[in-house]
């Protein structure tokens, strides 16, 4: 071994000891008489001290140059009064070295390992992600992310779940994305596709009697890309038999708040507080809230209906609603910024913006006119309007109002820095409808996936009104992050053939596509349910970051490509006559 310790774990106690080290150059400083150099492993940095006396070492100390792989043997001394650094572990000390030997050279990097993050773009952190996984900040995400795995495995297998591997190649699992495919050699014209999650493998290990089964688990999903989406993404599997949805969920909370416990040091609060959809939706538009801040949502359709306001009016009759949210202080905004606001509100999918300024001696507005004394007085009551607030509303079909609202809450938040740091606000949504329209492809989809139990109580409703079924679906949201969702499932074969032909999909099709499901559900299938946890979200929270790309030690671009590799990538003609596939678009 060509090391007794690593860099960043030498503090004072080791002070009279021999140690040899093994790292890379961070810094070097060179007074003229003695050499300094900053000596980096994954765990820190130590200051090692080259005197001319020690006639080799001083020789190879004059040669090395940043990134430089070196060895060294020395003694770990005080460091001289007043050249401490406080903000080292190892700045009390320093290693007076006899014999330096360098094991590698580096070419000169591209960007500063150092301050890596702010002065490289992130094409080239992509491009060279082997050097920018040697910066402190990235080296302390991934260890993270390794503590929230090795915890989660720990609490799972203390908790009696079976850890069990379920194939990459397989058949399409719905969970609203496009599938990547992978074309069969040997059985010409099929293709594999890669799991969008282990859905449906899961419930069948539970059929199998597994009763208890956990996998931490990449899952591929073809969608556009987002700062808290990657086309392969990692997720801690579960699914359990002979449950409800609340051993699931407080079992989860459970596993959640030991993960924080451990890695945080402190403890979070449960059980997490819970809201319906109808609730999230209504208070923040969204069935994501950040709940770390209030700017909540306020209805204000029965005021709007009975004033003289065409627009707002309109919007009631068609079936819509009126809501407004209180920017709490920012009545002084300028017609520049309240046009480029309504800009905003209007890049979510709104038409236009109203706004009223509340002032001491009532409101000012463009629209107040269109509303009496009382109606006036009604509205700014309902948000709680002081002066100097903005009141801002938005009058469009629920949908179009939750949406721009609840995106101009969280905008508005951040303008108003209502967003305290270092606070983690969890909360399970619950009470999903089972479905939803798709007015595009003209048929019911469902809104987590097709095999999600319906409420018992709605059962009786499944044919007369669709859109009322409630689903036994749960989502835990971090922060205004989906870090999990989950759901009771269907396991009896005829409700689940039920659910395939409310949403369109025939007898034929759905054996063809799931014939494997329903026919083991026909076999003794118990009574089962799970969920499943985006570990690189709950990691990107944890650690702070604002993009899951941070904490995933190879990501993928906003394109969906890896710029380190450079895949994807042409293949050759052999390679695809082998596989039976002609290309009918010119490779990119
Ligand atoms: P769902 O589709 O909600 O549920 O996914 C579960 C969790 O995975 C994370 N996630 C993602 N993370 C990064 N990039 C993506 N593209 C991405 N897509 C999803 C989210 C999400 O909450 N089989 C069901 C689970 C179940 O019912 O047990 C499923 O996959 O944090
Ligand atoms: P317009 O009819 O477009 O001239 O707009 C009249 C007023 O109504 C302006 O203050 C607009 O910003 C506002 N307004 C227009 N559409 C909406 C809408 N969908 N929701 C709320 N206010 C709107």
């Amino acid at each position: 071994m060509k090391r007794t310790d690593y860099c960043g774990h030498i503090d004072d106690r080791f002070i009279g000891r021999k140690v040899i080290l093994s790292g890379w150059l961070h810094k070097r400083r060179d007074h003229g008489g003695l050499i300094f150099i900053d000596l980096r492993d994954r765990e820190g940095i130590v200051q090692i001290v080259i005197d001319p006396r020690e006639k080799s070492a001083y020789e190879t100390a004059k040669e090395v140059r940043g990134e430089f792989v070196l060895s060294v043997t020395g003694e770990v001394v005080a460091r001289p009064q007043g050249t401490e650094n406080p903000h080292l572990k190892s700045g009390k000390i320093e290693v007076h070295v006899s014999q330096l030997e360098i094991l590698n050279t580096s070419k000169t990097p591209p960007f500063s390992i150092e301050k890596g993050s702010e002065m490289a773009n992130e094409t080239l952190r992509l491009q060279y992600r082997y050097l920018d996984l040697r910066r402190a900040e990235m080296q302390e995400n991934l260890k993270i992310r390794h503590r929230i795995t090795r915890l989660t495995r720990e609490f799972l297998d203390d908790n009696g779940f079976l850890d069990i591997e379920t194939p990459c190649l397989t058949k399409s699992t719905p969970e609203g994305a496009r599938d990547f495919l992978v074309p069969s050699r040997l059985n010409p014209g099929t293709f594999f596709a890669l799991p969008q999650s282990p859905q449906l493998f899961k419930q069948i290990l539970m059929v199998a009697g597994f009763d208890r089964y956990y996998q931490i688990v990449r899952c591929f999903r073809d969608e556009d890309l987002r700062a808290d989406r990657q086309p392969e993404f990692t997720q801690i599997d579960i699914e359990m038999s002979f449950i409800e949805r609340e051993d699931i969920m407080n079992l989860m909370e459970e596993m959640i708040a030991k993960i924080f416990r451990e890695i945080k040091g402190f403890a979070i609060q449960t059980p997490f507080k819970r809201l319906t959809y109808r609730e999230s939706m209504d208070r923040f538009g969204s069935d994501k809230p950040d709940i770390r801040f209030g700017l909540e949502l306020k209805d204000i359709s029965t005021s709007a209906n009975i004033s003289d306001f065409k627009v707002f009016k309109d919007a009631i009759e068609k079936g819509g609603k009126v809501k407004g949210l209180n920017a709490k202080g920012l009545s002084g905004l300028s017609r520049k910024e309240l046009d480029e606001l309504t800009e905003e509100a209007k890049s979510f999918g709104a038409k236009g913006m109203a706004w009223m300024k509340v002032t001491g001696q009532g409101v000012e507005s463009p629209i107040a006119k269109f509303f009496n004394e009382e109606i006036r007085m009604a509205i700014v009551k309902k948000l709680a309007g002081e002066p100097g607030d903005l009141l801002l509303f938005i009058a469009d079909s629920a949908e179009v109002v939750y949406k721009t609202l609840g995106n101009l809450r969280i905008s508005l938040a951040g303008r108003l820095n209502l967003v305290p740091v270092d606070s983690y606000q969890f909360l399970w949504v619950t009470d999903f409808p089972l479905l939803e329209y798709d007015s595009d492809e003209k048929r019911y989809v469902a809104m987590h996936h097709p095999f999600t139990s319906p409420m018992d109580e709605d059962l009786s409703s499944l044919e007369k009104e669709p859109l009322k079924l409630m689903a036994k679906a749960y989502d835990m949201v971090l922060n205004g992050t989906e870090i999990g969702g989950g759901s009771i499932r269907i396991h009896r074969k005829e409700l689940q053939s039920k659910i395939f032909s409310l949403l369109g999909i025939s007898e034929e099709q759905a054996v063809k596509k799931f014939g494997f499901l329903l026919e083991a559900l026909e076999y003794g299938a118990p009574p089962h349910g799970g969920i499943a946890f985006g570990l690189d979200r709950l990691a990107m929270i944890m650690t702070g970051m604002n993009s899951i790309r941070e904490v995933i030690a190879f990501p993928k671009t906003q394109k969906g490509s890896c710029l380190m590799t450079d895949a994807p990538s042409q293949v050759d003609a052999k390679q695809l006559k082998e596989l039976g596939i002609k290309l009918n678009v010119p490779p990119v």
